[in-house]
């Protein structure tokens, strides 16, 4: 990575305002139901605390749209804090307020202090320099490993770090080595799994893929697109009929650069879109009137498995069938189960939805890698630059 992290800066005894990705979720009683994003941040917590640093946490939770609204509050993750780190935490009842200054004031070193939600401030997300301004009054250094939200240039993303020096967190590090590397120097053959329901979203990370991959294998809702294209009938199945020649173009790009290219060769159908739907497997080309494609099939798990079980680094984004209802989860839980027993075979997982598989199948161990990050490991396979990374300082 060419910009500076929490190493590479003195910060013995410092102020630090730590930006990180507490976005988790969160079941009906306000507990969390996935910790992975908290974990995540310890080693650079850590860190801080072992540099006698007083420590400043700020993050998002939700999309509570610039309002106050209690149940976006950050208090389940300052428990969680505060039971990982076996250390108090003290949770801010404001984002910049009279209680965040009255409790970052009078800080002592290893005390840790955490901001309400940042999105409660209507001048976050969009960027303004007056509360930027504000972040940084609170303290002497910015460190940002909120890898998850390193896609948005908000004040505690990006616009803070105008105003302090700024590095990255262990987190941000680690991500950016394990997707960097495995998109600039993977071990090969390199293979991509991208599932996910419509074409149009993926294809900025399917255009890109196709410069490094071996194999590319398309599953999801996105498959269906493709099968339009091919002039096959799709039934109900999920399509963009305006993306048709999008999935052409993909065709053909593998075809030049000798990619190759698989899709489903046969597909589970329900007759509605439900878990207690009638299903049946059929060939890909012969989903009828009536039907929708909601898993791919048995023979495509095993063409998917034979061709998968070749590779030395898999990166997989995006679940191959509707896996939150279990009747359309075998497709996507077989590939999580393949990868987890491939001992010799790098396997970097890109967040959100596959990830989630992962951890219901409680495989999350035998992976190389999972990222914290959604939407933001999506843009860097992308190849965009991220703003809250950009903005760091540089080596
Ligand atoms: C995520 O969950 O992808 C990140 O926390 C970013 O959240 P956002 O999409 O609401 O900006």
């Amino acid at each position: 990575m060419n910009k500076k992290t929490i190493r590479d800066i003195d910060l013995k005894n410092k102020k630090v305002l730590v930006r990180c990705d507490f976005n988790v979720p969160l079941d009906e009683e306000g507990n969390i139901t996935d910790n992975r994003r908290i974990v995540g941040a310890l080693p650079t917590i850590q860190y801080l605390l072992e540099q006698n640093c007083k420590v400043i946490l700020c993050s998002h939770l939700g999309r509570p749209k610039g309002e106050v609204k209690p149940e976006f509050s950050l208090k389940p993750v300052a428990e969680e804090l505060q039971r990982l780190l076996k250390k108090e935490v003290k949770l801010a009842e404001d984002v910049t307020g009279p209680s965040a200054r009255a409790l970052t004031e009078n800080m002592r070193p290893g005390d840790i202090v955490l901001l309400e939600n940042v999105r409660f401030d209507p001048r976050e997300e969009k960027n303004e320099e007056s509360l930027s301004k504000e972040f940084a009054s609170l303290a002497e250094v910015y460190v940002n490993d909120a890898f998850g939200t390193a896609h948005r240039a908000h004040s505690s993303t990006e616009g803070v770090a105008k105003f302090l020096p700024a590095v990255s967190g262990f987190l941000i590090e680690k991500e950016l080595n394990f997707l960097g590397n495995a998109l600039e120097n993977p071990k090969r053959p390199f293979m991509a799994i991208l599932g996910g329901k419509k074409v149009s979203e993926k294809i900025g990370v399917i255009d890109s893929l196709l410069e490094k991959v071996d194999t590319l294998i398309i599953g999801g809702g996105m498959a269906y697109t493709f099968f339009k294209s091919m002039g096959y009938s799709v039934g109900n199945s999920i399509c963009e009929l305006d993306k048709l020649d999008l999935a052409r173009g993909a065709m053909a790009k593998a075809k030049e650069k000798g990619v190759k290219l698989m899709l489903p060769v046969d597909n589970i159908i329900a007759d509605e879109f439900s878990n207690d739907a009638n299903v049946k497997a059929i060939q890909s080309d012969q989903i009828p009137d009536g039907w929708e494609g909601l898993d791919i099939g048995p023979k495509t798990i095993a063409m998917f498995e034979e061709e998968l079980k070749k590779a030395k680094t898999i990166l997989w984004n995006g679940p191959v069938g509707l896996s939150e209802f279990p009747k359309f989860a075998n497709g996507t839980d077989s590939l999580a189960r393949l990868l987890a027993s491939m001992d010799d075979c790098v396997t970097i997982i890109g967040g959100g939805d596959s990830a989630a598989a992962i951890e219901r199948n409680g495989l999350s161990d035998k992976m190389t890698h999972i990222s914290t990050g959604g939407g933001a490991s999506l843009e860097f396979l992308e190849g965009k630059k991220l703003p809250g990374i950009e903005c760091l300082l540089d080596k």
